[in-house]
């Protein structure tokens, strides 16, 4: 499908899914905390945002609403990291408080500003579920009771209230997302490339996984889809933790002999070892009712591609 042709304001441009995008799309306004930063992130990449960077400071709720003039649409990817690290309670704070801060910044400037923007895909994730073991879960499964649930629920709400009259509002539940330079998949790998790598546990939950390159199609999709609300963003073939440490050893031609104990993660990590066992056996049937077409459908096909 070709890029979407309008003009896209995206907040985190910078991370790993928002550079992917700055590259695909061809009409980009960067929204950063830190203009000079983002600049040089954009430079190594070899990206440029053709339409301009500017800044915000969502934990002051501070945005110019000018920046929207001449948008035609709105990604919301900004928040804190969940993976970088142990879950500490001010870890968990921030986790959810820099979702609500950037999205409720971002809904004010949009009610407020006379300019017509027509589109807002506001990042959700898989987390909304909590973990349901084989259940297939489509959009309209209630959501989950852990923290993750309780942070994607908070951040969906955020994005849906006044505008919803006037703007289109998409909220993609991202699964974990497979790209060679960011996100899970290198910290997946590194064990394996080490002689080291194993599954989870018994390896029995699901993983509702995405290539990087269809997430980025799949946002362009949206952008131009009639569609709204939640869009589970996933491949249509979830794996095992089993099964794709299975392929993942296959794919970096090494064994996958030492299964990772729960207790031995939760050291580690504290309670971010709950979302990496969690189960989330996800249904893409409405991104594809939508008319999204997967390129990487299959992981085996995804892995190939990435390695
Ligand atoms: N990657 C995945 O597998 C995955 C899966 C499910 C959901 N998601 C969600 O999708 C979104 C993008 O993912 P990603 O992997 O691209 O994340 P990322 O690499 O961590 O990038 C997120 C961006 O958010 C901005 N940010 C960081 N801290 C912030 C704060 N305190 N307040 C406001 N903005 C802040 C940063 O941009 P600036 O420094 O330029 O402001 C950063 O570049 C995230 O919200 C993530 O939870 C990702």
């Amino acid at each position: 499908m070709a890029p979407y042709k309008g003009t896209v304001l995206i907040a985190g441009a910078t991370g790993f899914i928002g550079t992917h995008l700055v590259r695909f799309l061809p009409h980009v306004r960067v929204l950063t905390r830190d203009a000079n930063a983002a600049r040089s992130t954009l430079n190594k990449y070899g990206l440029v945002a053709s339409e301009g960077i500017a800044q915000w400071a969502p934990d002051n709720s501070s945005l110019d609403a000018s920046v929207l003039d001449g948008v035609d649409a709105v990604i919301n990817l900004a928040g804190v990291s969940v993976a970088d690290g142990r879950w500490t309670k001010a870890r968990k704070r921030s986790i959810l408080q820099s979702r609500l801060d950037a999205t409720n910044t971002l809904i004010s400037a949009l009610s407020s500003t006379q300019h017509r923007v027509q589109s807002l895909i506001s990042a959700s994730a898989v987390g909304y579920y909590g973990s349901c073991g084989n259940q297939f879960l489509t959009e309209d499964t209630e959501p989950g009771t852990d923290f993750l649930a309780d942070v994607c629920k908070k951040w969906e709400d955020a994005a849906h209230p006044d505008i919803a009259d006037t703007v289109r509002v998409v909220t993609p539940r991202i699964g974990i997302v497979l790209g060679p330079d960011g996100g899970a998949l290198p910290k997946m790998a590194f064990p394996f490339k080490l002689f080291v790598g194993g599954k989870l546990g018994n390896g029995k939950h699901w993983m509702p996984w995405i290539h990087i390159d269809d997430l980025v199609g799949l946002f362009n999709h949206l952008l131009a889809s009639s569609i709204s609300g939640p869009v589970n963003a996933t491949a249509p073939n979830p794996v095992t933790n089993a099964e794709f440490t299975r392929q993942l050893a296959g794919a970096l031609k090494r064994p996958a002999l030492f299964p990772v104990p729960r207790f031995m993660l939760r050291l580690l990590v504290g309670e971010f070892t709950d979302a990496l066992f969690a189960s989330q056996r996800t249904d893409a049937t409405r991104a594809v009712s939508d008319g999204y077409v997967f390129g990487f459908p299959d992981l085996k096909s995804a892995l190939h591609d990435l390695y």
